[in-house]
């Protein structure tokens, strides 16, 4: 089975704490088969990084933490899909800081996907709910479904295939208040129930579904199990020896 374990670094680290924390990453994981990792580090040192590791890169791949939502042209500051395409296969889009500080929609989320794939990146996108209040309820399902439908809407039989979703509570995020294994499964196996009913079983089935929000070395095993096809890291992924685990435990 292949596992996903990706490495958010978000705006953390100057080149030398990242070209040594990726490095120990590489060398740590080089011979593991069972799973992928993706390191989202600041998008300015990913094509030094890259350059460095390239020989010893095998199943380490990069990403972005985000991507603009226009093609190109007159848009100061942003960085296009084409421009990561060329240093990264991976970008994540519609992180919950994105939406919440940057005011990123569902409709800006679903461009930025197209954009994406278009470009031949794979979207990482991020779901969640807000509170932790109503987390139980049927109608917060509804809400994390909405996010599904509306940010992969139009995506037809074979883009659906390259996406990889991130179902990430907010409340879970940095706070060290993690989701369980069993609350983590039963909202990833709604939203492939939704794709289900959007596509059929069998591309449903195929569409890797992560979890993310407070993962750590201590938790990871609640989140290794059937139907979680990864974790999505941030805060311990700035720490080796602790991703390093995270990775080892997903490998065995
Ligand atoms: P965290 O972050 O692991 O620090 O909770 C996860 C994320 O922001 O994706």
């Amino acid at each position: 089975m292949n596992r996903i374990v990706v490495g958010n670094w978000k705006m953390n680290t100057n080149f030398k704490e990242a070209q040594k924390l990726a490095s120990s990453i590489n060398v740590s994981t080089k011979n593991f088969k069972n799973v992928k990792i993706i390191i989202c580090p600041p998008v300015i040192w990913i094509a030094k990084l890259n350059a460095n590791l390239k020989s010893q890169i095998s199943n380490f791949r990069f990403g972005s933490q985000n991507i603009a939502a226009q093609e190109k042209g007159s848009f100061t500051g942003e960085i296009s899909a084409q421009m990561v395409s060329e240093v990264a296969d991976y970008a994540i889009i519609g992180h919950s800081e994105r939406r919440r500080f940057f005011g990123e929609t569902d409709e800006i989320v679903n461009k930025k996907i197209k954009i994406a794939l278009k470009n031949n990146l794979k979207p990482i996108v991020c779901v969640g709910e807000f509170s932790k209040d109503n987390a139980q309820d049927e109608s917060n399902f509804g809400s994390i479904h909405q996010q599904v439908s509306q940010s992969l809407a139009g995506l037809n039989k074979e883009e659906i295939q390259k996406i990889i979703i991130a179902f990430e509570p907010v409340w879970a995020i940095g706070t060290g208040d993690n989701a369980t294994g069993e609350y983590a499964l039963k909202i990833i196996d709604s939203i492939r129930d939704r794709l289900s009913i959007i596509y059929n079983r069998e591309i449903a089935s195929k569409v890797k579904i992560l979890y993310g929000g407070s993962v750590d070395d201590k938790n990871i095993s609640e989140f290794k199990q059937k139907g979680i096809d990864g974790v999505l890291v941030g805060g311990a992924s700035l720490d080796s020896k602790k991703f390093i685990e995270i990775c080892k435990k997903m490998e065995v």
